[in-house]
């Protein structure tokens, strides 16, 4: 058994060591969120943080994580009260097919957590390796200024 904190609970997992910790998300916690797309680290649909940073979770096998903090979409906000990311991606129309969509959201929270008033710059260069095959990338980039400018208080 393997011990994982994930949105603030401890869960116990039956699984071997250096199962991804994307499977176990999805298969062992049903935290559905962290998508399946390459598996190699390469498009980012898996996004969640760990210890505040943003991983591809289809890398990481569970044997590293027994004490590290991890988080995903789930735990930014239910449906009825998202998140400051998520609801600048609501209102920004963001998602098309909405496949990308969590693993953005997750990258741009890491980045948000980290410097609350990123230039455009630093937005394009923090969210360069999440790739979304429906072209929706300045919305989405619309949506980080957006959710920048919500956790500065500032009205839009
Ligand atoms: S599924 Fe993890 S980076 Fe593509
Ligand atoms: S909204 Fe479809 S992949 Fe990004």
């Amino acid at each position: 058994m393997i011990a994982l904190t994930v949105n603030g609970r401890e869960h116990e997992v039956d699984a071997e060591p250096d199962t991804p910790l994307l499977y176990v998300l999805r298969d062992d916690l049903q935290l559905n969120g962290a998508k399946f797309g390459c598996g190699l680290g390469q498009c980012g649909a898996c996004t969640v943080m760990l210890d505040g940073k943003a991983i591809f979770s289809c890398l990481v096998p569970i044997a590293l994580l027994p004490g590290r903090r991890i988080t995903t979409i789930e735990g930014l906000g239910p449906e009825a009260a998202p998140g400051v990311v998520q609801r600048a991606f609501i209102e920004e129309q963001a998602a098309q097919c909405g496949y990308c969509i969590a693993g953005m959201i997750m990258r741009a929270q890491a980045l948000l957590e980290r410097n609350p008033s990123p230039s455009e710059e630093q937005i394009r260069e923090a969210m360069m390796p999440n790739l979304c095959r429906c072209g929706t990338h300045m919305r989405i980039l619309r949506a980080v200024k957006r959710a920048s400018v919500a956790m500065n208080g500032a009205a839009l």
